[in-house]
């Protein structure tokens, strides 16, 4: 019985229901920009990562780059961009599968451009140094494929409504994480103005 229990946990954590697609695309600035083209690539579930992604890229453009924000299921080249900003939900403690694939499929002509890596989280809403470890070490598949000029670390949001019936059970009952868009967007647009390209 408790293995059943154990497989359903991780079969409805780890499977998007049709109400977990957060997906945006986007692009912002002049496509002929001399400074040049950057891209934001994500993996988001339930759409908070994607905003984040959108906000960083709307930063960048503001330096005068070109910048598209993609999901990580669109983006079948690398090639013209001069950096890649790459960001993911954190699921399970874990970065997405996807975003840890794009990394190692994209790798000879990623190690050719400036990459940094972002991860949205929820252990974050509370910003002590020892979350900020633990978060950080979720990192740590992306580095292990490709160093990274920068990592952000953001705290995340959490809405039920947005979750399939098994993900909020186990969210609202058992891991009892509160609702509520913990999101400092101060601190990623300022992450995103700073970042080394
Ligand atoms: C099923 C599930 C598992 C999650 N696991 C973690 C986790 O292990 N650690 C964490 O800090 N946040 C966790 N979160 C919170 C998300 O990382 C958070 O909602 C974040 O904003 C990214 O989500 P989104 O881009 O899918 O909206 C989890 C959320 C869900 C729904």
């Amino acid at each position: 019985m408790k293995k059943i229990l154990y497989l359903l946990l991780i079969f409805s954590v780890s499977s998007c229901s049709a109400k977990e697609k957060g997906t945006l695309t986007h692009s912002y600035g002049n496509e002929n920009s001399p400074s040049g083209k950057l891209l934001v690539v994500y993996c988001s579930v339930a759409g908070s990562t994607a905003e984040v992604a959108d906000s960083i890229g709307k930063e960048i453009a503001a330096k005068g780059y070109y910048v598209q924000i993609s999901p990580v299921k669109e983006v079948k080249s690398v090639d013209g961009f001069k950096a890649v900003v790459i960001g993911s939900a954190i699921r399970m403690g874990q970065v997405k599968g996807e975003i840890v694939d794009f990394v190692k499929d994209f790798k000879p002509a990623l190690q050719t451009k400036s990459v940094s890596y972002f991860v949205v989280c929820m252990t974050l809403k509370d910003d002590t140094p020892e979350n900020r470890k633990t978060v950080d070490a979720y990192v740590d598949p992306l580095r292990n494929e490709l160093k990274p000029v920068d990592v952000g670390l953001f705290a995340g949001k959490m809405d039920y409504s947005k979750l399939g019936f098994f993900s909020r059970f186990i969210i609202k009952h058992m891991v009892k994480t509160p609702e509520g868009d913990f999101r400092k967007w101060n601190e990623i647009k300022g992450w995103a103005k700073d970042l080394k390209l």
